[in-house]
């Protein structure tokens, strides 16, 4: 696991995450006209792995079940990146209220040995928290974060690295404030049900989201403010021996997440963590976009997809 852990956070890298569920993939290639099917999948993030380059600025992939089963891991490791998988199972209501609680412990073990002898290094469990007068909630904290770190010690003792994902949700009208004071709760309560569970800090990565005004806000925060809210909300919650925080893009354009992220890690002083990226859509729109399913645009969207990784990479290491 320590050797996951450093080869995942080298500088200039940050990790790609390509594990949309079957639901997810749909819709977004349903935006572009075009249907998802397990093959049309395959394609489109085989034009992404095979993309000239991309271990230079990619140390680690989050896949999804499907993928791995396409053996499309075995294209990231010829190029020594390293392959992890999503286990979480998704979201379901959680007693009759707005909050969503993530699903999957039940078969985690037996899911986690199989991904162990398939080479799989390290996990993904994703828990979202919706901002509202509301909400989150304690009960609901209670729950969904006591299922994260159950998670994170199921995932350990199987050998495999646990990056634990409380995403605080962009959608609502919240202030920044708001959602740095949001994410510094969500984030500490965590951290005190992963002590209880006996979790090694060392060896677990926290993926989570940038602190940014709700869209219905109206208001747009400059990258300044949003770092600045950010790593108030990180330096408060976050102990020194996690040795890594990755960021996941949750909706932002390209370039605000590219921007933003660039910001966080100018201002990050004596931050003890790395930081870098885990961006999902972030990264893959414009590849995406450009490749719209035809197979003469792959050399096109790999293009795209190198120079958005190229910035990204500049962003971690704060010179953009
Ligand atoms: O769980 C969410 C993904 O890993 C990150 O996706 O960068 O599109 O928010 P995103």
């Amino acid at each position: 696991m320590e050797e996951t852990v450093q080869k995942l956070l080298v500088s200039r890298k940050g990790l790609l995450a390509a594990d949309e569920s079957t639901k997810t993939i749909t819709k977004r290639f349903a935006a572009l006209g075009l249907t998802s099917t397990p093959e049309l999948n395959k394609k489109y993030r085989e034009m992404l792995f095979t993309t000239p380059g991309v271990e230079n600025y990619i140390s680690g992939v989050i896949l999804f079940d499907e993928s791995v089963r396409q053996d499309l891991h075995k294209i990231l490791e010829s190029k020594r990146i390293i392959p992890g998988i999503k286990v979480d199972e998704g979201l379901m209501s959680f007693n009759d209220t707005p909050e969503q609680v993530t699903e999957g412990l039940e078969t985690l073990d037996v899911r986690l040995k199989e991904y162990a002898q398939m080479g799989m290094k390290f996990a993904k469990w994703r828990g979202v928290f919706k901002i509202t007068d509301m909400y989150p909630s304690k009960v609901f904290y209670d729950e969904n974060l006591g299922r994260m770190a159950k998670y994170a010690k199921i995932t350990q003792e199987n050998g495999i690295v646990p990056i634990v994902e409380p995403e605080v949700l962009l959608e609502g009208n919240h202030t920044t404030t708001r959602c740095g004071e949001t994410m510094d709760a969500t984030l500490k309560i965590l951290f005190e049900k992963l002590n209880t569970e006996g979790v090694d800090l060392k060896n677990l990565i926290v993926k989570t989201s940038m602190a940014l005004p709700g869209p219905d806000s109206g208001v747009k925060a400059l990258p300044l403010e949003v770092a600045n809210a950010t790593l108030r909300a990180l330096n408060r919650s976050v102990p020194p021996e996690v040795p890594g925080i990755v960021f996941l893009s949750g909706g932002q354009t390209s370039d605000e997440a590219t921007n933003n992220l660039n910001e966080i890690v100018k201002l990050k002083e004596n931050s003890p963590w790395v930081l870098t990226f885990s961006f999902s859509r972030a990264l893959q729109n414009e590849a995406m976009e450009t490749w719209a399913g035809k197979d003469e645009n792959t050399a096109n969207a790999q293009q795209v997809f190198i120079k958005r990784l190229e910035m990204v990479s500049k962003a971690a290491k704060g010179e953009l």
